[in-house]
């Protein structure tokens, strides 16, 4: 139980490695809130029958007050935030000479901005609280990858985001 009396906040959780990180982190003994745009209820009650401590969170990690408010859940139930995994994502793919604007744009926002936006709200806590840690899903298309051009430039910028939110913030216990 390494992660015991520890709070993790998981977005993207209701499928896929979400809901597989969420799982993992609650094993480990933390309280974990598992945020989804699509409801993760079952995600939650796999958990909460396996023993674990999990709550659902419904939010759009492209609405910055969602964010917000996913972030104070968590503090309100469980007392604290220490582990923030910024998961969620999505491909639009196509090839670049003829990928619509909405796809990329669409791309960027759920992929990059809410993972800003989920960096920013827990740095926002746990900058006061010193300590923490931050877990930003990337892939390994960040390096290009045919097809890719908007998830490619959005993980690219998540790397970016993610060293510079190190660099800003390690001196305050958070990684
Ligand atoms: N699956 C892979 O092989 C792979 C490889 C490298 C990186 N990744 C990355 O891992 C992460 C998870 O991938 P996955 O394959 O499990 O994806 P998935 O499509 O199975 O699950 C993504 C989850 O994110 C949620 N989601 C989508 N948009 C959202 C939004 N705006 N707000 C809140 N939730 C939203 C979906 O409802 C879904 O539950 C993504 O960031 C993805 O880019 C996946």
């Amino acid at each position: 139980m390494r992660l015991k009396d520890k709070v993790a906040i998981v977005t993207g959780a209701g499928r896929g490695l979400g809901k597989g990180i969420a799982k993992k982190l609650a094993e480990e003994g933390a309280k974990v809130v598992l945020a989804d745009m699509n409801s993760p209820d079952e995600a939650v009650a796999e958990i909460t029958a396996g023993g674990g401590t999990a709550s659902a969170f419904t939010v759009n990690v492209t609405k910055q007050e969602e964010m917000q408010a996913m972030v104070q859940y968590a503090i309100d139930t469980y007392g604290t935030l220490d582990i923030m995994v910024n998961n969620a994502g999505i491909n639009k793919d196509g090839m670049l000479h003829k990928m619509p604007a909405e796809n990329w744009n669409v791309v960027i926002d759920v992929d990059l901005t809410g993972a800003f936006y989920g960096t920013q709200e827990a740095l926002k806590y746990m900058r006061t609280q010193g300590s923490g840690r931050i877990i930003n899903i990337s892939s390994g298309s960040w390096l290009g990858n045919l097809g890719q051009a908007n998830y490619a430039a959005a993980k690219a910028g998540v790397v970016g985001l993610t060293k510079t939110a190190a660099r800003e913030s390690a001196q305050k216990g958070i990684t």
